[in-house]
């Protein structure tokens, strides 16, 4: 079998051996909070206003459709991690379907994806803080508080929450799921009390025209794309996380209830409660007003004769978001965990320490994040980070549809319902969102994984423990 197509064996439901072994050491309500951690973030409470600047009051529907497709792909999602597993996710089942070339292109995007969404969280994050910071008068120089393009020098905040973040990893993941589910509560009581504070200023008018940019996604003058499936690309962000919970597959205790509860409710939730959250938003004000905020929640709030609530919800965000950073800085040691693992990356990369935590990479992936989110702009990092999110959904959706195939009578734990249906909408609403993005950021993607192949051709094509096997 040549390099590119050789896969690692199917046991189905089997752990992976060796000693590289992550501790089974969470039930259901840690991994469905770490999905509505990771789901619940900058998604709503910041790009809400740019995709909402991007489709105006017919953003509903770029939330319904991106919610769509990610409950497709979650379904996917749950059949392939009750079956495999293991660390690693969409990585790990492509190695075990499509081959080693193919799952290293997936696990070289999931290492973009998770990086840019740590750093693009700690960005927004940093927003919120930074209105803080300013509106309690400490003095500190503008300059720190944004990166170049928005004029200032470096976006300190977002550097300090990614590194503070790391640390908080690195004291282990039952300790760091507790707290996640203390903050996770935070989070969901605040967006209950914006619903609350903006529903009686609902004004039906506020949703006429209701779509003023139509609805494929075309590029303005500016050259910015326009319309429902541009902010469904982009609102994308928004909705996965789920994802990131199967990569913690191995850690589960009990993974065919756990992980089907855990990502399946969690996306439930998650699209039920945008869907409340962005109406009352634009009912309570007109969207060309509350897009251009970089806190749009309490922006509405303000503006709505609320300033106490607005500062509440913007200690909330500040509060609570760090739990975004910390579910995919956490999927991302694991990837690299399960790469490392397979010698596809180096292996001192994957080594546990007493705690059962991946120290290299985790700090690694800190620091780089850290580094990103220092200087580069919101916008554009959320873009890159939804290309690299809708290639694994893909993958997942094709290796389950495969295995279908291929190995009827593996027992699955969790079943796609219609599968046939299913996995071919989760594959064409990813395809259609990712054509829906930023023409730079596609151009970006395609450099990303180039180089990744050169990185494979290097390395990993002669070190994969498949190589020797
Ligand atoms: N869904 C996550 C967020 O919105 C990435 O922050």
């Amino acid at each position: 079998m040549s390099f590119a197509t050789r896969r690692r064996p199917i046991e189905a439901g089997a752990r992976a051996d060796g000693q590289a072994r992550l501790k089974a050491t969470l039930g259901w309500p840690h991994l469905m909070a770490l999905g509505i951690g990771a789901i619940i973030g900058t998604g709503i409470y910041t790009l809400t206003g740019v995709a909402s600047g991007l489709a105006g009051p017919a953003v509903i529907l770029s939330f319904a459709i991106a919610g769509s497709v990610c409950a497709f792909a979650a379904l996917c999602y749950a059949e392939m991690a009750t079956l495999i597993p293991q660390a690693g996710s969409s990585y790990t089942y492509s190695y075990a379907v499509l081959g080693e070339l193919a799952a290293w292109i997936v696990g070289w995007s999931l290492i973009l994806e998770y990086t840019v969404v740590c750093a693009a969280v700690s960005v927004g994050w940093a927003g919120y803080a930074a209105g803080l910071i300013q509106s309690a008068g400490w003095g500190v120089p503008a300059a720190l508080l944004a990166g170049p393009e928005a004029g200032g020098l470096v976006n300190l905040p977002a550097v300090v929450i990614a590194l503070a973040v790391t640390g908080m990893l690195l004291v282990g993941t039952r300790e760091s799921a507790t707290v996640n589910f203390v903050l996770v509560i935070v989070k969901l009581v605040a967006l209950a009390g914006f619903v609350a504070l903006t529903l009686p200023h609902f004004d039906a008018a506020n949703f006429q025209p209701f779509a003023p940019f139509g609805y494929g996604a075309q590029a303005s003058a500016d050259g910015v794309k326009h319309g429902v499936m541009a902010a469904a690309a982009i609102i994308f962000f928004a909705f996965y996380g789920f994802d990131a919970i199967s990569t913690a597959a191995e850690e589960a205790k009990n993974p065919s209830r756990d992980l089907t509860i855990g990502i399946i409710g969690s996306m439930l939730a998650c699209t039920a409660i945008y869907m409340v959250v962005a109406a009352a938003a634009l009912g309570a004000s007109p969207f060309a007003v509350f897009s251009k905020s970089a806190e749009p929640l309490a922006f509405i709030l303000r503006d709505l004769g609320q300033p106490v609530a607005a500062t509440l919800i913007a200690g909330a965000a500040v509060i609570a978001l760090p739990t975004v950073i910390m579910v995919f800085m956490y999927g991302q040691s694991r990837i690299f965990f399960a790469m490392a693992r397979d010698g596809l990356l180096p292996r001192g990369l994957s080594a546990v320490g007493a705690r059962g935590v991946p120290a290299p990479v985790t700090i690694l992936t800190g620091v780089i994040a850290a580094l990103i989110a220092g200087v580069l702009p919101l916008g554009e990092i959320t873009a890159l980070a939804n290309a690299g999110t809708l290639l694994a959904f893909i993958a997942t959706a094709a290796c389950m549809m495969i295995l279908r195939r291929r190995s009827p009578d593996l027992a699955r734990p969790f079943r796609t319902p219609l599968w046939w249906l299913v996995g071919p909408l989760a594959i064409a609403g990813c395809l259609y969102l990712f054509a829906s993005l930023p023409a730079a950021t596609i151009i970006r993607f395609f450099v990303w994984n180039a180089l990744g192949v050169l990185v494979y051709l290097a390395y990993g094509r002669t070190r994969s423990r498949l190589a020797s096997a």
